[in-house]
């Protein structure tokens, strides 16, 4: 088989056969199909498409190019959750939590920030000592000890994907829907989870931009899932605007501890809840309103955020800073952003809220960057709100002064600000289960 044929193939738009894409995929991998024939054939499937059954094929080629982890060591069922990436999501420090203080048992590998996106593994690192990246023995032995551990993604999970997905970085093919389906369920199907709970982000912080293309790839992905044997379910959340007030990898920590005390901004809190009732759910806990009510519980009766502060412990991080987050280590510098002119938010640009960040120190500008775990910003002012001229509607936070100016031009550029008071766009727009979708607004 050549390379050559496989990609013409696709570039006329035909079907790929199994064996065509599970040469591509182990070629690639071992090196004997070079990047510029990959990237040729990364383009010719964007513009292409693939159908339902080429997505199955190549998320099980590259789910098996590298370990396929067996969690039977965990007792009982086990739920994962994975969010398609968005600014100031930091759910799985809450979700995590609270599943498994309801006695459901999360054993999740998560991963680092990604262009604007930030990511668990990168804010778990802001707590200081805390481990990341455990043997597969110490990973199972927290699990079993406190019910949950959360960690980066082991090196051999997948790497096809970690290849494809540096690849795509670089060559605009990222937000390809079969391409992004294949990359988040060849890492869940090699988790080895029962459960997968996906969170799949819609609006301008997300990769999808609009509902349907959402939409269509929650259904792709809920597919694959049970076509493996494993309950999924998604739902369609907005990132059409920054989740909670607190953008940055330590204050994200904060806020998430805020929010398992019960004192939460009400978008995190409520997409939090509604996550964590459908991994419950798919766990077998209860109808969807009864796991809600048990999620519910564990923040009045703080059992969640004993949870976090037990996983943190076991995982070397300083139990402390979880039971009292004002020992955070602050930024340096803060900087206050002022409203240009009075009016409503009308909207803000959610990726530009997210570079903002970056360029503040909180995410990568390169591959090789230290992230900053202390930078970010503090929205005190979000969509629907009034403002008056020169009100603050933001804080910036650096430990270099002149980081400032680049992220307030970026950050101001985010936010419109026009007469008319907006509508609130839903948090929740639709649940996706093998059944079909359920459109909640
Ligand atoms: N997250 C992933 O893991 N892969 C993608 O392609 C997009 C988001």
């Amino acid at each position: 088989m050549r390379m050559y044929d496989v990609i013409a193939k696709k570039r006329n738009g035909e079907i790929l056969r199994e064996e065509e894409i599970r040469f591509m995929i182990e070629g690639y991998v071992k090196g004997d199909i070079p990047d510029y024939q990959m990237s040729a054939m990364l383009m010719a499937i964007y513009l292409k498409g693939m159908s339902d059954e080429e997505t199955a094929i190549l998320t099980d080629a590259v789910a098996h190019s590298g370990d396929m982890v067996d969690l039977s060591q965990i007792e009982g069922i086990k739920v994962d959750k994975h969010s398609t990436g968005g600014v100031g999501d930091k759910t799985t420090l809450v979700v995590a939590p609270i599943v498994s203080a309801c006695g459901v048992k999360v054993a999740k590998m998560s991963g680092r920030g990604l262009g604007h996106t930030g990511g668990t593994v990168d804010k778990m690192e802001a707590i200081p000592g805390m481990r990341t990246t455990l043997t597969e023995e110490e990973f199972f032995s927290v699990v079993n000890a406190t019910g949950l551990s959360v960690i980066g993604q082991s090196g051999n999970l997948a790497p096809a994907d970690k290849k494809l997905y540096a690849l795509r970085d670089v060559t605009a093919t990222v937000d390809s829907i079969p391409l992004i389906a294949a990359s988040i369920m060849s890492k869940k199907l090699a988790a080895g989870n029962d459960c997968i709970l996906l969170d799949v982000k819609t609006g301008s912080g997300a990769f999808m931009k609009t509902l349907e293309d959402s939409i269509t790839l929650a259904e792709k992905m809920v597919a694959i899932g049970e076509h493996s044997g494993k309950k999924t379910m998604a739902l369609i959340t907005n990132m059409d605007i920054p989740l909670g007030s607190l953008i940055g990898n330590s204050l994200e920590v904060i806020e998430a501890v805020e929010t398992l005390q019960g004192k939460g901004p009400e978008d995190l809190t409520e997409v939090c809840l509604s996550l964590a009732a459908g991994m419950l759910f798919l766990a077998g806990k209860g109808s969807l309103e009864e796991c809600r009510k048990l999620a519910e519980k564990t923040i009045e009766d703080r059992s969640a955020l004993m949870k976090l502060a037990a996983m943190v412990e076991a995982q070397g991080g300083d139990p402390a800073v979880i039971k009292d987050p004002s020992l955070f280590v602050r930024a340096p510098f803060e900087k206050e952003v002022k409203a240009l002119k009075s009016g409503y938010i009308t909207h803000m640009n959610t990726e530009q809220c997210g570079i903002a960040s970056s360029l503040l120190g909180a995410g990568r500008i390169t591959k090789e960057s230290q992230i900053d775990y202390t930078a970010g910003i503090a929205l005190k002012k979000k969509v629907g709100q009034k403002v008056e001229e020169g009100e603050t509607i933001a804080l910036l936070y650096a430990s270099k002064r002149d980081l400032f100016a680049d992220a307030e031009e970026e950050l101001l550029k985010a936010v419109a600000i026009g007469g008319q008071k907006p509508d609130q766009g839903p948090l929740i727009y639709a649940r996706v289960t093998g059944a079909g979708v359920e459109r909640l607004v």
